[in-house]
């Protein structure tokens, strides 16, 4: 029983592994390099997957989606093309390293000022905080949507207005709530959404993008082939092209554009819905341990379709081992490359257990595990 969807979704729908499969075998070719039918019917696969991405998000157009191997790279991309010597940047205290990171990387080699808005160990931020730390000073405001830690769902709409009303760009890491609640980035006013294709999104790992606002335009993270413009030394200046240099991951967008599809079919609020009720059963299940701690906003609550927890004093490495040994659950222990959640949480020297829902996980594979805690959690008293 698969309880890590967070850190990547599986299974995956059956038509993704046909649609890898497919382009393996039948068509090969690279897209924007050739003019043989291969060639152009591997364009029209990107295209299309492009145009899925975009139909999802709620995009303008195809060419506001660039397609990257992750969020993390998308996340960099935004990072590095934005900030320069001594800029200041707005973040939270919960972000995933995929944020943490290059902005501390970018604080040791330019000098640039991280401010933080307090996240609260119930999941919530206040938007006053935030407006608190807005300056002419500061260049970029970057924030998770949820953390893969804490769960709850940021109020984005707010947080891009006052963000908009200082002239501030927002990035928006939507790792876990691509594919998990609707996401509209017109609607939201975000100016960069960094999303991963392997996790809510149920495609292949090494797909994922970066949507950009029209007449936005990044410095690059890296150079090369593109199929276009080759004769200039230089970038086209055009997304996506300008951010796609090197032949791209086909094999992984094709299955990518068969779960955008499965997603479409399916429908984002009908998913939403499925993962909610998930948590929502699991927390409610184990309310009545009084040993079994559990992280994040209430029951009822939206969230990223997961909870973290812990059973008493117990390691959760150990927690998650017998999970695995004797119940044949998967779930993933530890600090989940976040460690700034866990000090949010007070978690960070133990790290906590953290069980995330998929859309093929079922009520009754939570009642297994709503079990499961509940018999590990007398064991340990
Ligand atoms: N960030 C991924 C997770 O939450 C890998 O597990």
């Amino acid at each position: 029983m698969y309880f890590d969807n967070s850190a990547t979704s599986f299974p995956k729908p059956e038509c993704v592994y046909n649609a890898v499969m497919d382009y393996m075998k039948n068509v090969g070719a690279s897209p924007g390099r050739g003019t043989y039918a291969k060639a152009e019917e591997a364009n029209r696969l990107l295209y299309q997957t492009r145009k899925a991405a975009a139909r999802l998000f709620g995009a303008p157009r195809p060419s506001n989606i660039v397609f990257t191997a992750n969020s993390t790279e998308a996340i960099n991309l935004v990072i590095k093309g934005i900030l320069r010597q001594g800029d200041h940047v707005i973040t939270t205290s919960c972000e995933h390293n995929a944020v943490w990171r290059p902005l501390k990387k970018l604080e040791q080699s330019l000098g640039i000022v991280v401010h933080t808005i307090p996240c609260s160990p119930d999941g919530s931020i206040s938007v006053k905080d935030a407006e608190s730390l807005l300056s002419p000073l500061v260049r970029l405001a970057v924030f998770v949507h949820s953390s893969n830690v804490i769960g709850s769902v940021f109020p984005v709409g707010e947080l891009t207005e006052i963000a908009r009303k200082h002239g501030v760009p927002v990035l928006v890491d939507a790792s876990q709530t691509a594919g998990c609640v609707p996401i509209d980035v017109e609607e939201l006013g975000v100016d960069y959404l960094a999303f991963t294709g392997h996790k809510g999104l149920m495609g292949p790992s090494g797909t994922g993008g970066l949507y950009i606002r029209d007449g936005l335009v990044l410095d690059t993270l890296k150079e090369g082939g593109t199929g276009s413009m080759a004769v200039s030394p230089f970038q086209p200046e055009d997304a996506p092209d300008r951010y796609e240099a090197g032949t791209i991951n086909m094999a992984g967008l094709a299955g990518f554009k068969a779960s955008l599809e499965f997603i479409d079919e399916t429908g984002i609020e009908e998913i939403s819905r499925h993962k909610q009720s998930l948590i929502t059963r699991l927390m409610e299940g184990l309310e009545s341990e009084s040993d079994i701690i559990m992280y994040g906003p209430p029951s009822g609550v939206l969230r990223s379709g997961l909870l973290s927890l812990n059973i008493g004093g117990a390691s959760p490495y150990d927690i998650a081992a017998l999970l695995d040994k004797r119940y044949g659950i998967m779930t993933r222990a530890g600090l989940h490359c976040a460690p700034q959640a866990h000090r949010v949480l007070g978690t960070v020297e133990t790290g906590t257990l953290r069980v995330s829902v998929g859309w093929f996980n079922t009520k009754q594979q939570i009642d297994t595990l709503v079990l499961a805690l509940k018999e590990i959690a007398q064991e340990l008293r």
